[in-house]
């Protein structure tokens, strides 16, 4: 296949592409998921618990002392990754999950009084509304929601009315894990910041599939998980403007958060560690260090454009298939496929296709307002990483006619 990529090269990396499922080689297509990882990262792991293994931030000792050094030195190249200005503005969280919860806990506690407004859009995954839900629940606060056209785009114009003094924040996704949108949020960002309301990105989807620049953005947060950027399960991080990091109390008390305590009263640590209690996962933040290593070694322009191609390949194809409709059709969209079949369902078109060695996610997508906002009950999603191919492709536009082919 002809690729501005050494795509061999690159599959050669991530030793779970090289898999047989059922008898077949594995295709790779749930990777809105979670992203394969790279021998790197998984070498890097092995590293840390075979000669680093230690706790941090409170040992005098040798080996302490080189596993802090380690776990720091992947918090300076993830600022420097996304361009953040200091190192004290990326926060070591479990996800993309937990930092959204470290946030809106914060917003609970010291901003939000009743009658305040939080925004997200309709296509939001669950883990930015629940936690603004709960948000509301605990304050008296409303949230708002911006609604999105039959294509899955933001309705811009109807974004811009919502925006009012009441509003206190605008959560939402960069890239849609469901639609596959790629929302203006530069746009959307100004917007809010003309009447100074601070934004949230949720960058689970986002992240693996661009370069991000925090400073260019502009937002307040941002919000990302390793395992969906060849990292680890279990790390991710919040990055937040250091005076919005100030301003908020901490997350979790515990260890490593404190300066001091005594049964009276605590005084918190600065930042980061103020928001890190307890012993974090260390080896997940080295190995996260390992697949942002990884990610240098990549030209972004051309993974973007072999992404695009991938997705218009499998667009064209798709569309072809008689009873298909494709979930999800805006202008500017990353590599995510989602599509209805009017007589199959979901599951059993996700199932078949395992059987045939194709690994896609059916469902609702922790999405569920967005299948109802598109009167389905769940989609079948094919979500595509740089390492894939357009011969997988078409092993899958293949298999997904034979799976039509037993079920109807
Ligand atoms: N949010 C992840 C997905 O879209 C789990 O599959």
């Amino acid at each position: 296949m002809s690729t501005i990529l050494d795509i061999e090269k690159i599959r050669s990396q991530f030793p779970t592409l090289h898999k047989t499922v059922n008898g077949k080689p594995l295709i790779y297509f749930d990777n809105g998921a979670t992203s394969q990882t790279p021998q790197c990262v998984i070498d890097r792991l092995k590293t840390y618990y075979e000669d680093e293994n230690s706790n941090i931030h409170r040992g005098v000792h040798t080996l302490s002392q080189e596993a802090t050094a380690a776990y720091e030195d992947s918090r300076r190249k993830l600022q420097e990754y996304l361009n953040a200005s200091r190192e004290e503005e990326v926060l070591f969280t479990k996800g993309t999950t937990d930092a959204i919860n470290l946030v809106a806990n914060g917003f609970s506690r010291s901003i939000l009084k009743s009658g305040d407004e939080i925004l997200i859009s309709s296509m939001e995954h669950h883990s930015n509304i629940v936690p603004w839900q709960m948000a509301c629940d605990y304050t008296g606060a409303i949230l708002r929601v911006i609604p999105i056209n039959d294509e899955g785009e933001i309705l811009f114009e109807e974004y811009q009315k919502l925006l009012s003094t009441k509003t206190k924040l605008v959560a939402i996704t960069h890239v849609s894990n469901t639609l596959g949108t790629i929302n203006p949020i530069k746009e959307m960002i100004h917007a809010a910041h003309q009447i100074n309301i601070p934004v949230l990105i949720d960058g689970a989807q986002s992240i693996p599939h661009m370069k991000v620049d925090v400073q260019e953005l502009d937002c307040e947060f941002y919000a990302f998980s390793g395992h969906k950027m060849f990292g680890p399960t279990g790390i991710g991080v919040l990055y937040g403007k250091y005076e919005w990091l100030e301003q908020l109390p901490p997350y979790q008390g515990g260890g490593d958060m404190i300066k001091n305590v005594s049964f009276e009263r605590t005084t918190y640590n600065d930042l980061p560690h103020k928001f890190e209690a307890g012993t974090p996962n260390i080896a997940g933040g080295i190995g996260l260090g390992a697949a942002v290593d990884y990610l240098n070694t990549l030209d972004w322009k051309n993974i973007q454009i072999h992404e695009n191609l991938l997705l218009d390949y499998a667009t064209e194809h798709i569309n072809n298939i008689d009873g298909i409709q494709i979930i999800g059709q805006a202008q500017r969209k990353a590599g995510v496929l989602s599509f209805v079949h009017q007589k199959a369902h979901h599951y059993d078109l996700g199932t078949l296709l395992d059987q045939l060695g194709v690994a896609v996610r059916t469902g609702h997508h922790c999405t569920e307002p967005l299948m109802h906002r598109f009167n389905v009950t769940g989609t079948t999603r094919a979500s595509f990483a740089l390492y894939n191919t357009k011969e997988e492709i078409d092993i899958f536009i293949d298999a997904l006619k034979r799976a039509l082919k037993m079920l109807l």
